[in-house]
């Protein structure tokens, strides 16, 4: 049976239907609202805002659970790759061997990049972060691979084509930025392992490529790949609603991605437990400086808008660092201080009121750091994970009839009718500058 919320506006009753989701989620359809009674609704943030159904990803932040097409992130983390994990989330469904061979062979195939993009690299001023090149680049795919055509098989290329690429690209760029010989990818190699490859082998010392090292990898990857309506996630949504091509969609959610307070944690985090162990700062000082409203120090890698206990991806992600630290044989102690931030947080009345845990980025740095890569690299090993993510939302929305362009409204709290004066016969005190 339908059913519907009654809102009492000046004495006016609306019935507007409710739609429920399959996990029980329920959600007031609010779209003639406006119509009928004027009014429309207020949420900065969009905290309580539904902007789509979606079949990709379901969270539940109370209770820590995180499931890719209803399988959750720990089976993921536990048994599949990335690549069958961007297969699940593209296309809904695991692959079989075949497909995923398939699938294996195309991102080989699409790896190489255009040489001429090479020229773009080159002429970036050496210290410019790899996420504004990265973003770039992915916009100037669309020129140098200009065939999108609608039909699923060739969308479905395209997809292939931006997910080996951009792995290409980020360890280009790298190489490029240390002044290195660039390494191509290698036919032979599969994806997390040619990363690492391209990465790190160099015409003086050879790369060993260490299985335990691509897991670990591959797990990072999987627990970034996607994370329903996050900020770089809408954003490509929002996006791609005026139709723009993929690529510079997919441009945009890099964008998007780059801000501390979203894929750029990762990066700030090292910073800040850097940045105690530099100035000797206690950890009760560091509680409580982020407690301070005057102050404007975060605990960097705490706190989620949708997650209220424990990060089910930075648990795994925290196990990881025990794995990652004990392969490569490194004691770092930026993990120390990490976890005993973390106790001490857990037990603070502030974070427990607040329901503020380690999200994904707490421990990850710990991780990629462990595994070499450089700190101004992070939040690129993001983009590269949430990419699978941003083309399955980006299809869901380009198939979904519901769909419209994105052109949220406001409520207006300037000037009411005013009248324009000559420049002579201003006062002095209505200067705008
Ligand atoms: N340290 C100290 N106080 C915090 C923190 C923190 N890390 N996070 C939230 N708070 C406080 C905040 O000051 C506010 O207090 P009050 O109610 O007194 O004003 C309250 O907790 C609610 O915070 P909010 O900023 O209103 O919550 P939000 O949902 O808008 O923001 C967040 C979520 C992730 C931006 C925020 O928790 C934050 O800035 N965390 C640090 C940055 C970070 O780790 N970002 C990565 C998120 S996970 C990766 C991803 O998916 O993007």
């Amino acid at each position: 049976m339908e059913k519907f919320a009654k809102l009492i506006i000046d004495g006016q009753e609306i019935a507007l239907p409710v739609i429920e989701g399959s996990e029980g989620e329920m959600a007031i359809d609010i779209r003639e609202l406006r119509q009928q009674s004027g009014y429309i609704t207020f949420d900065p943030g969009y905290g309580n805002t539904g902007s789509c159904r979606s079949s990709i990803t379901y969270m539940d932040g109370e209770k820590g659970i995180l499931r890719y097409r209803g399988i959750p992130i720990e089976q993921l983390a536990e048994s599949s790759t990335f690549v069958e994990t961007a297969f699940l989330l593209i296309t809904g469904k695991l692959p079989t061997r075949e497909e995923l061979t398939r699938t294996s062979v195309s991102l080989n195939d699409f790896s190489p990049i255009h040489e001429n993009m090479k020229a773009f690299y080159q002429n970036y001023p050496p210290k410019a972060h790899p996420m504004g090149i990265l973003s770039a680049m992915i916009n100037a795919m669309r020129s140098f691979y200009p065939e999108l055509i609608d039909r699923e098989e060739e969308l479905n290329k395209t997809y292939l084509r931006i997910i080996s690429k951009i792995r290409t690209m980020a360890a280009m760029a790298y190489k490029i930025s240390i002044g290195q010989k660039v390494i191509y990818p290698r036919p032979d190699l599969c994806y997390c392992s040619n990363f690492l490859n391209m990465m790190f082998d160099s015409v003086v010392v050879r790369y060993h490529i260490d299985d335990e090292l691509v897991r670990a990898l591959n797990v990072f990857w999987i627990l970034h790949a996607d994370h329903e309506q996050n900020c770089s996630t809408t954003a490509v949504r929002v996006v791609g609603s005026g139709k723009v091509n993929i690529y510079s969609t997919i441009s945009a959610g890099i964008s998007a991605l780059w801000g501390p307070l979203h894929g750029g944690a990762n990066q700030a985090v090292i910073h800040m437990l850097e940045r105690i162990e530099r100035d000797g700062m206690s950890v009760e000082k560091c509680i409580a400086r982020a407690k301070d409203k005057d102050d404007d120090f975060r605990l960097m890698g705490f706190g989620h808008r949708v997650y209220k206990t424990y990060d089910p991806r930075a648990k795994i992600m925290k196990d990881m660092c025990d794995i990652v630290l004990k392969k490569v044989k490194v004691k770092d102690p930026l993990l120390d201080i990490a976890r005993r931030l973390e106790e001490a947080a857990l037990t603070d009345p502030y974070f427990r009121e607040k329901h503020l845990y380690p999200n994904v980025d707490f421990y990850s740095g710990i991780v990629l750091r462990a595994m070499g890569i450089p700190t101004k690299m992070f939040t690129v090993m993001f983009a590269i994970g949430r990419l699978p993510g941003w083309i399955a939302q980006w299809k869901e929305y380009w198939n979904d009839p519901e769909m419209k362009i994105s052109r949220p409204r406001q409520v207006y709290t300037g000037n009411t009718l005013n009248e324009y004066v000559p420049i002579d016969q201003r006062k002095e005190e209505v200067s705008i500058c």
